[in-house]
């Protein structure tokens, strides 16, 4: 078969080693050729591609990015290249397309599925939200840088005895300031899912400066925000693509926190870095199980499918319902967080 792979959305570590998998696995095993398309949907819709054999995915395991760039998806333009888009893809006899794609991505394949063009997705995100995946790749990556520059940060606060708030990524959902702020023995945990009251937060910070605790460390999820009217707060604007951008948390909790207890604090902003770099091994496995069973379902005909982890099996679910709602950070898991803070 001649299956064309694709990677769009925000880059996340471990996405070259799904297309690393892909090659392997179809050239390998299934006499496949494999081209890649470039910059997104952008090359799918514009048909600019280029083979992928198995020199070009040498050395990509270990290798943050993705060689075939990825974009943002223009939803205008993904939509206005649904109706044509099964023809093209027989004009240039490619059998099947592999989308490696966050919500944005797998909402796009599902539609290219509905007009007719065979898609098996494979999901990724640093953030960890999709619901019918029980872990994505790019997310134990992101965990781990966020959590060591926590530790980092920890060293420095006690010097100075200030508080340190850290912004970490996680637009809607607070999976990896939950789970980099347990990691590191955050003394807060900010998350979209449970809008935070600044009176709150300065009383838990104060009394461990009153038990004579020389410094506090805050995490907070950069879609975090307060209970409505508890504070001046800016959360953005949206970009070009209408997605939010936001007006940084942490600067604007330093400032508060400052004003009202008299703590010096500092705000850090890890933003893209938790995206960029080395795959933790675990990603490289996860995302390299993608790949092989996204040929897998090619060859299998399971088109309209996307690979998912469910317990410790890679599974197959239906691309109408594994986009339908995000992935939240449940109470029960605030709960357990907030026993340790
Ligand atoms: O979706 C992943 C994510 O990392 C979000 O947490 C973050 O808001 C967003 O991407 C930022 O992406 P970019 O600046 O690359 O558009």
């Amino acid at each position: 078969m001649r299956i064309g792979v694709l990677t769009s959305g925000g880059d996340c570590p471990g996405l070259n080693a799904v297309i690393r998998s892909v090659v392997h696995h179809g050239v390998v095993d299934h006499g496949d050729e494999i081209v890649g398309f470039l910059d997104g949907w952008k090359g799918m819709i514009d048909g600019v591609y280029r083979p992928l054999g198995l020199d070009d995915v040498s050395g990509l395991l270990t290798r943050g990015g993705t060689i075939l760039g990825s974009a943002r998806e223009e939803r205008d333009k993904v939509r206005a290249a649904v109706p044509e888009m099964a023809q093209k893809l027989l004009d240039w006899g490619i059998d099947a397309v592999i989308p490696i794609g966050g919500e944005g991505t797998l909402t796009a394949a599902r539609m290219f599925h509905e007009a007719g063009v065979p898609v098996v997705g494979v999901p990724k995100t640093i953030d960890n939200d999709i619901a019918s995946t029980d872990v994505t790749f790019g997310f134990d990556t992101a965990v781990g840088v966020a959590a060591e520059a926590l530790d980092r940060l920890t060293t420095t606060a006690e010097s100075h005895q200030r508080i340190v708030i850290v912004e970490v990524m996680g637009r809607h959902t607070g999976w990896i300031a939950l789970h980099s702020g347990m990691a590191s023995g955050a003394h807060a945990i900010l998350l979209p899912e449970r809008p935070f009251r600044m009176a709150e937060l300065c009383e838990r910070i104060q009394a461990r400066f009153d038990r004579g605790k020389k410094f506090a460390l805050v995490v907070v999820a950069e879609g975090a925000a307060p209970v409505e009217g508890d504070m001046t707060f800016d959360t953005g604007a949206t970009d070009i693509y209408g997605h939010q951008r936001f007006a940084g948390a942490a600067r604007q909790l330093a400032g508060e926190l400052e004003r009202r207890i008299g703590i010096e604090a500092r705000a850090v902003i890890l933003g893209h870095v938790q995206r960029g770099g080395v795959p933790t091994a675990y990603d490289r496995v996860l995302a390299t199980r993608f790949g092989w069973h996204a040929v897998e379902a090619v060859h299998a005909g399971r088109f309209g499918h996307m690979t998912a982890l469910r317990g410790t099996d890679i599974t197959l679910v239906p691309l109408a319902e594994a986009v339908t709602e995000l992935k939240t950070v449940p109470a029960n898991r605030i709960g357990e967080a907030e026993a340790v803070l």
